[in-house]
């Protein structure tokens, strides 16, 4: 790597400004004084390691090391919760740079959301190189742009999820989701949903009042009109499965609120690639995805 600040030299000049409910903290770095400014930046998502054999999921991340990136960017889906923890090792050992992530809905398999999340949040405590954003970390990159992320969640609320056939796997092998009725099962995503809107209004101003441009990773497109999947957006069976309406209308009003600043949201869980300008400040990247054949989406230069 010839640029790739150490994930110590980012948190040593991270300020701590506030407790934020039950989240950790929001922190802030004095860009310029000492601290490190980042360029390159590589987004992968949707890359479910798990269907890849140990050989396959190495030379991956050895590939991904080799694209001389100040940071990598990983927006959910990065395995299955029984073995997450084994794949989140695997990262953080092969790969040499900080790795900014969120979860998607696979990564809770087999577990429960709140039992992922408290291991996710123990092993990205106490690695060097993982940071879980979901739990209210700003991290500044360079002087104009920040990052933020939220795990997300489809919240059920686009579409015509009450006459929709689909059933996602989420809803039989996710703790919080299985054995619930229809009706149940929506409050649960709208509760999922809203915890990702909360999230937005507490840290995205606070972020642009700072930052001229955010960089905002999720799990789940918040707008219809990001949700690619083979180069068409997808109906209304899958809409309600596949985006977060919560996440769209709060984004909406922030970004009205801060006209001369941009927001380029990073997501997949739809697999089909796509960008939608949804504003004039409000840009959407969806990531494209195969199982067994993980890519980088992008090499975004800051
Ligand atoms: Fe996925
Ligand atoms: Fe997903």
């Amino acid at each position: 790597m010839a640029h790739c600040p150490s994930p110590a030299d980012v948190q040593s000049s991270l300020i701590s400004l506030c407790q934020v409910g039950s989240f950790a903290y929001n922190v802030w770095k004095n860009i310029g004084i000492g601290g490190s400014v980042m360029k390159r930046l590589a987004w992968l998502t949707d890359i479910h390691l798990n269907f890849l054999q140990m050989p396959s999921c190495v030379e991956f991340l050895d590939h991904v090391s080799r694209q001389n990136v100040d940071a990598v960017l990983i927006s959910g889906d990065i395995a299955e919760g029984r073995t997450l923890d084994t794949y989140l090792g695997l990262i953080d050992r092969r790969l040499t740079c900080p790795v900014y992530f969120v979860l998607g809905n696979h990564d809770f398999y087999y577990s429960s959301v709140a039992a992922t999340r408290s291991q996710v949040r123990s092993l990205s405590n106490l690695s060097e190189r993982l940071y879980w954003l979901t739990d209210g970390v700003t991290v500044p990159l360079n002087e104009t742009t920040a990052l933020l992320g939220h795990d997300g969640w489809a919240d059920g609320r686009i579409g015509g999820y009450f006459n929709s056939t689909v059933l996602m796997t989420d809803y039989l092998i996710i703790d919080e989701l299985a054995r619930a009725d229809s009706l149940t099962r929506y409050r649960k995503l709208n509760e999922l949903g809203d915890e990702c809107a909360a999230y937005l209004s507490e840290n995205l101003p606070p972020a642009f009042d700072q930052f001229e441009h955010v960089i905002l990773l999720l799990h789940v497109p918040p707008f219809k009109e990001a949700c690619w999947y083979e180069g068409h957006i997808s109906g209304e069976e899958f809409l309600p499965h596949f985006t977060c309406q919560a996440a769209g209308d709060t984004l909406m009003e922030i970004m009205s609120q801060y006209p001369s600043r941009q927001l380029t949201v990073l997501c997949g869980h739809s697999h089909g690639r796509g960008q939608a300008q949804i504003r004039d400040n409000l840009l959407v990247k969806t990531g494209s995805a195969v199982y067994g054949a993980p890519s980088i989406q992008e090499i975004i230069t800051i």
